[in-house]
């Protein structure tokens, strides 16, 4: 169950508890108010200034594009955004977005003012995308109305709107499009411990559970520096201190995740069983994304999205051009040597 903690729920909807839980988190742990928004410092400073200018001109802002790995605050930040500017928010989805005229009548419905969220923006197909350019340069749709010869094009003008998407994979939006965000693309950062004990902490004010000092470093530690998945952590130790009938400790804590296959770096399964594909069938890289692929049986883009950010991030992967390959960092944690011939070639 661990295998898929920090997926994203939109995208691997099961129905399965997790995803349940993930809506749980999200919904009730989100934060309603900018100060409760944690870290990322840099972004929220870019965007205030963005908004304040707005708000003088008594424009909409531009629109926004926010990237990053699942769970570190995305659809949060969209939803500060309308709030501070008290617009309406419309959530969709590039998957949701079947045909040209699902987004047509998405557009025309706006009204002035209005916020358009569209998640997972990266999986909109392009003859979409080709709607959505006119319409965030120059507030214009263009239909086509009938069919060969006779068919023509009638533009129809659109309310002042500011479109924001997210994304997990910020490499597979057209250039076109990633250039249309006019007020700015904006990269989500890991989040540092201190900011992760911070959110742990304020969660678990929320769900009323009393937590030492030294348990929310414990969760912390594991929590691959994501909001999401530290809130999950959390809330599978409640559940496991609950059922002990005891207080959320160090001890619980590790319990608790030994339990779910989650280590002390926060690796799961699956992450664990990356590792030692390329340690032992590739003699620890550099392997090829589509071979290491193939041979775990799993999706290069899951593998690229869940897997990799994390493990880049902690220094146990690295990207070169050739492929990819493991660490010294990585070896330690698998209890593995590093082989003679790799530590030749660093020397
Ligand atoms: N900066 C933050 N401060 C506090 N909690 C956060 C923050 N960012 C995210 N969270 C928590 O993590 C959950 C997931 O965030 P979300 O915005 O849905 O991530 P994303 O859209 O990037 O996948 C939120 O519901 C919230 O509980
Ligand atoms: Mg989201």
């Amino acid at each position: 169950m661990a295998q898929n903690m920090s997926r994203n729920n939109k995208e691997n909807n099961t129905g399965g508890a997790e995803d349940k839980d993930f809506e749980f988190i999200d919904q009730t742990l989100r934060p309603s108010k900018w100060d409760e928004y944690i870290g990322q410092e840099n972004i929220k400073k870019n965007l205030q200034i963005l908004l304040d200018a707005a708000k003088e001109r008594n424009h909409p802002p531009e629109h926004l594009l926010f990237y990053g790995p699942p769970g570190l605050g995305k659809t949060t930040l969209a939803h500060l955004i309308a709030k501070e500017t008290s617009s309406q928010m419309r959530s969709t989805s590039g998957p949701a977005i079947e045909k040209v005229g699902d987004l047509a009548s998405i557009l025309t419905n706006l009204s002035p003012g209005d916020i358009l969220f569209i998640d997972e923006i990266h999986r909109l197909n392009k003859s979409i995308e080709e709607v959505l350019y006119p319409a965030m340069e120059s507030r214009s749709l263009d239909i086509i109305i009938g069919k060969g010869p006779s068919a023509r094009t009638i533009q129809l003008e659109l309310p002042a709107f500011t479109l924001i998407g997210a994304t997990t994979r910020v490499a597979m939006l057209s250039s076109p499009l990633r250039s249309r965000f006019s007020g700015g693309v904006f990269r989500l950062e890991f989040y540092n411990p201190d900011e992760i004990i911070q959110i742990i902490k304020r969660s678990a004010n929320i769900l009323g559970v009393s937590l030492s000092r030294v348990a929310a470093e414990s969760i912390a530690e594991r929590s691959r520096f994501t909001p999401r998945t530290a809130n999950y952590l959390l809330k599978r130790a409640r559940d496991y201190a609950q059922i002990q009938k005891r207080d959320i400790d160090e001890s619980i804590v590790s319990e608790a995740f030994n339990l779910l296959g989650v280590d002390t770096a926060g690796l799961n399964a699956s992450d664990r069983s990356l590792l030692l594909t390329i340690a032992k069938k590739f003699a620890g890289g550099p392997v090829g994304l589509n071979t290491l692929a193939a041979s775990l049986s799993e999706e290069e883009a899951t593998i690229e999205e869940f897997n990799e950010p994390y493990l880049l991030q902690i220094g146990f992967v690295e990207r070169t051009p050739r492929g990819r390959t493991l660490t010294k960092h990585a070896y330690k944690h698998l209890g593995l040597d590093f082989p003679k011939e790799k530590q030749e070639k660093l020397l």
